[in-house]
């Protein structure tokens, strides 16, 4: 008998275009398709194992029982393989954050590709990853790209079948990363909830669809060019609208804290010492600076000025989903 276990790794990723907003929450389909880069620093390693002699599905996060609420999002995802497939059984699924969870570091994107991908696995299915990167989306939308490496486009699509990922650039040139983790804590709204809220009562949203999907060309021509500071310039536009969409919902809220206004003004201080460096901000507090790879180490040295080191990540691009040889055996 074939064996009914896999094992893989996604990295998570950072929308340089953000997703903010779904058009069905049930199919998570987006009102606006986005664009990302992979990052080599945060990943998650996931294992699914199907098992004759369980009733239901279980769920360890960095080796811990989960709760049935959380296995729950697990089993609903699960479903998703076992309707596509009119198979029954239930799964052992073992995973590990090598990035801190619900904090706003995209914990989720990096969870549901490596879980899509330790599916596909343990089932043998023959499925390309961008028929992979659609089911990844129901489980979170950001997972989506999180099984491509570098620069990555989620396009919005026009179903559930062509809602998908693709990759635009390996991203294998001056790009790098550095992140300033201001506060590694579970956040108080979810990006679901968070993005949800805008949509419904945010009287921006509409202006800031219309503007994404501009950004989206735009950005995607300064890729092209491998013009990082263009690409900055765009990213860091479009990450500060998407926040402002959420000033304006009701009720009103930001996911930034007073260190955020802090990380902001350094980030504008190294511009005027002439470095390449821009923000972004996500579902969260935390800052990350989109810079040349070959002058992350001089940002990060200027950067721990005001940040202790522990704060500061550095990363290069990450690269597509990973299958884990090594993880798959039966223990
Ligand atoms: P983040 O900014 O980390 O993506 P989200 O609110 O979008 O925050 O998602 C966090 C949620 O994703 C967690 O509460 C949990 O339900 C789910 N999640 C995170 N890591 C994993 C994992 N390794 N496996 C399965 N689900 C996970
Ligand atoms: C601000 O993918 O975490 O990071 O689809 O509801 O799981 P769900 O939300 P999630 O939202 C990410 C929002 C964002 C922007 C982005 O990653 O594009
Ligand atoms: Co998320």
């Amino acid at each position: 008998m074939q064996k009914r276990i896999g094992a893989c790794r996604a990295h998570t990723n950072i929308a340089l275009i953000k997703y903010w907003g779904k058009r069905d929450q049930t199919l998570f389909l987006p009102t606006s398709s986005s664009l990302s880069l992979t990052l080599n620093a945060f990943y998650t390693d996931t294992r699914v194992q199907w098992l004759d002699n369980l009733s239901n599905d279980l769920f360890y996060l960095n080796g811990e029982k989960q709760s049935k609420e959380e296995t729950n999002k697990i089993s609903r995802f699960l479903d998703l393989f076992r309707d596509e497939l009119g198979i029954n059984g239930y799964a052992k699924v073992e995973s590990y954050n090598h990035v801190p969870t619900a904090a706003g570091l995209a914990s989720s994107a990096s969870a549901f590709a490596a879980l899509a991908g330790a599916c596909r696995e343990s089932l043998h299915l023959d499925w390309s990853n961008e028929k992979l990167s659609t089911f990844a989306r129901r489980g979170s939308g950001s997972a989506t790209r999180s099984v491509y490496g570098g620069f990555v486009e989620w396009n919005k699509g026009t179903s559930s079948v062509d809602s998908k990922a693709i990759a635009i650039d390996d991203a294998n040139w001056d790009v790098g990363m550095v992140i300033i983790a201001i506060n590694k804590a579970k956040k108080k709204v979810s990006s679901r909830e968070g993005m949800q809220l805008t949509v419904a009562t945010s009287p921006f949203y509409s202006q800031w669809v219309e503007q994404s999907e501009q950004d989206l060309i735009a950005i995607k021509e300064a890729i092209a060019n491998q013009d990082i500071q263009r690409v900055g310039e765009i990213a860091e536009t479009n990450a500060m609208r998407m926040h402002a969409t959420t000033l304006a919902a009701n009720p009103p809220f930001t996911y930034f804290e007073p260190e955020t206004l802090q990380a902001i003004a350094s980030v504008q201080a190294l511009r005027e010492k002439g470095f390449t460096a821009y923000y972004t901000i996500d579902a969260g507090p935390n800052v990350k600076v989109l810079c040349k790879a070959s002058e992350m180490s001089q940002i990060k040295q200027h950067l721990s000025e005001t940040f202790t080191n522990d704060q500061l990540i550095t990363t290069t691009p990450g690269d597509a989903l990973t299958r884990l040889d090594h993880w798959e055996y039966e223990d």
